[in-house]
């Protein structure tokens, strides 16, 4: 998407407040990657978790917390969010922005491999589901995703264009594949009703079938 219609775009529906600019302003000071979604995902997480009156989401991947202080607002104050993170420092470095945003009732950032953690989630159900950790896994973690939601619930991944290496043949590194694959189970699976928004990276949407 050409920058002025993206910066036209988050001026009008996604601007960012103090925290969220304190944040990555933070996370850059700190040597976090700069691997946040967007501003505008942020919205459209918003805007999904508002239409479906989502009360529990997962998130894989958690960095600074970002994307979680998006979700996290956008939920009733009995709303909770669990956000699956690797790496230690980044979930501290979450935990203390969760804070900071008065969203520590809601969040729990819990440390560890995600293929490792959601073994242990079975049996229970999430009306949303946002992977945005490593690449390579994505047809797993769609896999638990669809087995995790409640029906109508909604799986979303951020990355989906990655950079457009999906449209490029030669691009065969594990990443790339893992997000090809994923997009093309979440297309072509009855179960779900789906769409790749071409928001910033591309974030795919999969919307688990009611019947
Ligand atoms: C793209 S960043 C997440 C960005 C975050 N969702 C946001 O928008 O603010 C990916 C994160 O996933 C974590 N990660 C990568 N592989 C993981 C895995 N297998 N299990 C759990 N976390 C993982 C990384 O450490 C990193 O913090």
């Amino acid at each position: 998407m050409a920058d002025g219609v993206g910066d036209y775009i988050v001026g009008l529906f996604a601007r960012e407040d103090d925290l969220l600019l304190a944040l990555r302003e933070e996370a850059d000071r700190s040597g976090l990657p700069p691997i946040a979604i967007s501003p505008d995902a942020g919205r459209l997480l918003q805007l999904l978790i508002a239409a479906i009156g989502a009360r529990r989401i997962l998130e894989v991947g958690t960095l600074g917390g970002y994307s979680a202080i998006w979700m996290a607002r956008a939920l009733p104050p009995d709303g909770r969010l669990l956000t699956l993170e690797r790496e230690p420092a980044h979930a501290a470095f979450a935990r203390r922005f969760l804070q900071r945003a008065g969203l520590d009732d809601r969040v729990t950032v819990r440390v560890g491999a995600a293929l490792e953690l959601l073994p242990a989630l079975d049996g229970e159900a999430f009306d949303l589901v946002f992977l945005d950790a490593d690449k390579a896994p994505l047809p797993t973690y769609l896999e638990w995703a669809l087995r995790l939601l409640r029906p109508g619930g909604i799986v979303v991944a951020d990355n989906a264009l990655r950079g457009g290496r999906v449209l490029d043949a030669a691009a065969t590194d594990p990443d790339t594949e893992g997000v090809r694959e994923f997009n093309r189970r979440l297309a072509a699976d009855p179960r779900l009703t789906s769409i790749l928004v071409p928001t910033h990276d591309g974030v795919a949407i999969g919307v688990l079938g009611v019947r």
